[in-house]
């Protein structure tokens, strides 16, 4: 049995991938720190759940590790650029070190899941060849992180690079501030689809089901197909430009509640905007993302409708991770009075 470690295993794409790999019959390594709750991941008799931070591994979490899944992240631009010493340390720092250590300790495969982000602002079409250009912390942080990792590939140790599109649908641990999810909600809850402004940027979108079974997929495929390599994930349907996305979700969302949405428009105008081309990875895996924006929208309102799925903090990154910080706070402040409270 392969046995694969994951890291940002709790998180809103590793909460997806855990349980598809043990129904595949990998054995888990979970690494996170579960900063959006420990409930993510269910129990399973091959899943080692292991809460530490990443830039606190050694050598000794990756005995008998076949492979590498390094999700962890600060997963999105304002979070990024709140706390960006810890973005460049976690984002990249720790990610350079573990595909390290990962080499050192044996492992044969080392997979960073990066952005598109990375992309920035370009007017055509980009391929894995042409230039980045990476504007916010998180995309710098990714950028670092590949070139990093991509120069320790080497015939016994597969590294690549999956630079992935803005990614939608459900998850355990769900994020509403990712564009299809956040526009899905506020259509739902309010009637209003909120559109960050000019509505003229593009970009592409990538089901999660979609980017995990591709993780799946890479952990079986033949090292000389992937080694050192980096592709784009996503597909070329899927590159919307986001005034047109908005109308789509706008039209799926009205037809099943059967009522009228307004699009309300939010924030100055994005400076991202990058359209991709999916060429590399069809030609070279064979792989194609099967699911389209409906079902991603559709499986959404269904489970808010049912009340599986409720908005809660923790669903917004940026105002989650202030609140963590806060806390954090208070506890330090409360701790100064440890022995003075307890009067009695
Ligand atoms: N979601 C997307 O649209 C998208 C698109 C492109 C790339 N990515 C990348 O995919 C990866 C996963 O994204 P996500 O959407 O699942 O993010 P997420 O925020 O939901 O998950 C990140 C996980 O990492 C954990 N974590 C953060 N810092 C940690 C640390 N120091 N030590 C241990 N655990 C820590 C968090 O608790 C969380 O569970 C990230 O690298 C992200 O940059 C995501």
């Amino acid at each position: 049995m392969k046995k694969v470690l994951v890291t940002g295993a709790a998180g809103y794409i590793g909460s997806v991938l855990v349980p598809k790999l043990l129904s595949k019959k990998y054995e888990v390594v979970a690494v996170d720190r579960f900063f959006f709750g420990a409930n993510k991941l269910a129990q399973h008799n091959v899943l080692n759940v292991v809460k530490d931070d990443s830039r606190k591994l050694t050598i000794e979490h990756f005995k008998d590790v076949d492979a590498v899944i390094d999700l962890v992240a600060i997963s999105n631009d304002p979070s990024a650029e709140l706390f960006k010493q810890a973005t460049m340390e976690i984002n990249a720092d720790s990610r350079i070190r573990t595909a390290a250590l990962a080499k050192q300790a044996g492992v044969k495969q080392y997979i960073l899941p990066s952005s598109a982000s990375i992309y920035g602002f370009h007017d055509d079409l980009r391929d894995e060849s042409c230039k980045t250009n990476p504007l916010t912390v998180y995309a710098k942080a990714n950028e670092q992180a590949e070139l990093g990792v991509l120069p320790l590939a080497a015939e016994d140790f597969t590294v690549t690079v999956m630079r992935q599109a803005t990614v939608y649908g459900l998850s355990p641990r769900m994020r509403f501030d990712l564009a299809v999810n956040g526009m899905t909600y506020g259509c739902y809850a309010s009637k209003m689809l909120p559109l960050m402004r000019d509505g003229s940027q593009y970009r592409p979108m990538l089901h999660v089901q979609d980017t995990t079974d591709l993780f799946c997929q890479l952990l079986e495929t033949e090292s000389s197909l992937i080694n050192g390599e980096i592709f784009n994930v996503g597909s070329e349907s899927h590159n919307f430009q986001i005034k047109d996305l908005a109308q789509e979700i706008v039209t799926i969302v009205a037809e099943f509640l059967s009522e009228k949405i307004e699009i309300e428009w939010y924030g100055d105008p994005d400076v991202r905007s990058y359209r991709l081309n999916f060429n590399k990875i069809e030609s070279t895996l064979g792989w194609k993302a099967k699911r389209n924006l409906k079902e991603g929208v559709i499986e959404i309102l269904e489970a808010l409708k049912s009340g599986k799925l409720v908005k809660d903090d923790s669903s917004i990154t940026l105002e989650w991770y202030q609140q963590l910080v806060t806390w954090h706070k208070r506890i330090k402040e409360i701790e100064k009075y440890n022995g003075i409270l307890d009067i009695e």
